[in-house]
């Protein structure tokens, strides 16, 4: 039973600003919205030899929808030509690129290769043209790529076949992927391989013009699994300088074959432990609410980054800030806050009403989740004045997002507000809030989740309820049939 009224159901700023107060959290809101260039969302960012145009920021979403050869296909470039006409300035990444074929999270993710770059070009080109419709200039819209390898979350072959590439094993995910502890650890050999094959990738992304790579360092992939691995011996694990040895290696490699290109870190910013859902509270077609999996076993808890070793049911900024100190030596300047993983603790990720196929109803109002992220990256930002942070984890917010947003950056919590989920139901919202036009109601997204049930169902990823281009396809129907017959279970 839900204990927490849905944000859907808040009608005014007043309320909702009660309902924070009543919560107790410090999720600033402004009563206004500003509008046009004078409006704190409009003001643009020095960055390097550009300026960023405003503080939206589009994160990276993959769509599980490239061909099996990692090519775009025409659902991809659709969603990078919505990116283009949503009037953010920052594309963070447009969508993780495997840098290497065993490193993809799913058969068809785009994926870095020498017969792929058309396509890496194509999808550049369709959101700069979109982008022109929108807007008298180019010149202040920032464009990166995300390069990832999916480590222990790898499935290049089969949707459903997890082939984990690890670089330790973990006391509650190896079984989560399907693997025992006699399953082969990476080798520092195998690693710097990896290395280079992220290296092709900044080359490419270099000679196709992007701004930036974002060298992903979130989620549970292999960059966000580098900094956990305190177990692991040799040149990767252990000691801090051990553990982002990887980033290190890259941003070295970089400056020497790409100087022109600049780097970003997207980065799970504090980490938990991982969630299943309750089984005394699980009934036939109803997942029980999340609740941690067992860890005391492990405490002091040495497989996560930002955690608290003692309690790691709490975070814990002490390692990040200190990553963010190197990324600052490093002169790495764009930086992505987001939290845990889409795979093991989704409320902390992407905080939602309604859950995915494969997780668990909320344990907490997802607005705790905001709050979570929200404060974590204003502490950092207190310290680190001089990075370019971008906040994740807006879209629960709906209806007030741009009320929490402009005050977000006014109050210095946050340079940049990136969304996800909002601009797969939404893309224009950025562009309807800063010219100060009414938002379409419709279009709001409500966290159904159902972009991520459907990748769990091995169907691309988008708004189904939202977007007639899949809510009216072959495949709306086929999820409708899904989550029907997991409903009868
Ligand atoms: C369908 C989908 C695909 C995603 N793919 C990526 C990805 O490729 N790379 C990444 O860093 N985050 C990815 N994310 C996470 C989002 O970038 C974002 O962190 C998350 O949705 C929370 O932000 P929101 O509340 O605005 O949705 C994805 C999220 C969704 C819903
Ligand atoms: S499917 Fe659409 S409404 Fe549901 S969470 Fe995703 S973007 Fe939002």
């Amino acid at each position: 039973m839900r204990t927490y009224p849905p944000i859907g159901g808040i009608r005014t700023v007043t309320e909702f600003k009660a309902h924070l107060a009543a919560l107790d959290l410090a999720i600033p809101c402004d009563d206004q919205l500003q509008s046009g260039p004078t409006s704190p969302l409009a003001q643009p960012i020095d960055f390097n030899a550009k300026q960023i145009g405003n503080r939206f920021c589009i994160h990276p979403m993959e769509g599980w929808d490239g061909t099996v050869d990692g090519k775009p296909s025409e659902a991809t470039l659709r969603r990078w030509r919505n990116f283009g006409l949503s009037g953010a300035k920052l594309i963070w990444g447009g969508e993780a690129v495997a840098v290497r074929y065993d490193g993809r999270a799913n058969p068809n993710q785009l994926l870095m290769a020498e017969e792929n770059k058309k396509g890496l070009a194509e999808l550049r080109d369709a959101l700069l043209n979109a982008h022109r419709e929108i807007s008298e200039s180019t010149d202040d819209l920032v464009v990166g790529l995300q390069l990832t390898h999916s480590g222990r979350f790898s499935r290049p072959n089969i949707k459903t076949k997890p082939e984990p590439r690890i670089l330790y094993h973990h006391p509650t995910l190896d079984a989560r992927v399907g693997i025992d502890g006699d399953y082969p650890v990476m080798t520092d050999g195998d690693i710097r391989q990896i290395i280079d094959d992220f290296l092709f990738a900044v080359r490419v992304a270099d000679q196709l013009g992007y701004d930036f790579v974002d060298i992903k360092h979130c989620h549970g992939y292999l960059g966000h699994e580098f900094l956990s691995a305190h177990t692991r011996e040799g040149d990767f694990g252990g000691s801090f300088e051990n553990r982002t040895r990887f980033l290190r290696e890259i941003v070295a490699g970089t400056r020497t074959i790409a100087p022109r290109i600049q780097i970003g870190v997207r980065l799970s910013g504090f980490d938990l432990v991982s969630f299943r859902p309750d089984p005394d509270k699980t009934a036939k077609g109803k997942m029980g609410p999340g609740i941690p999996d067992p860890y005391e076993h492990a405490v002091p808890y040495r497989f996560g980054f930002g955690v608290n070793a003692e309690n790691p049911e709490r975070y814990d900024l002490s390692e990040p800030m200190r990553f963010l100190s190197l990324l600052q030596e490093l002169e790495v300047q764009l930086v992505n806050i987001t939290a845990g993983s889409p795979y093991y603790n989704p409320h902390i990720q992407r905080p939602a009403l309604y859950p995915p196929s494969d997780g668990y109803e909320p344990p907490e109002d997802p607005l705790i989740g905001v709050a979570r992220q929200m404060e974590a990256t204003r502490d950092l930002k207190r310290q680190f004045p001089n990075l370019i942070l971008v906040g994740t984890a807006y879209t629960y917010l709906q209806e007030f997002l741009p009320y929490v947003a402009q005050a977000a950056v006014s109050e210095g919590w946050v340079d940049s507000v990136g969304l996800g989920r909002m601009v797969l139901s939404y893309p224009e919202l950025p562009l309807d809030v800063i010219s100060g036009r009414v938002m379409t109601h419709k279009k709001i997204c409500r966290t159904f989740s159902d972009c991520t049930t459907a990748p769990r169902n091995g169907l691309p990823s988008g708004c189904y309820p939202l977007d007639g281009y899949y809510k009216q396809s072959e495949l709306g129907t086929q999820l409708k049939q899904i989550k029907a017959a997991r409903k009868s279970k």
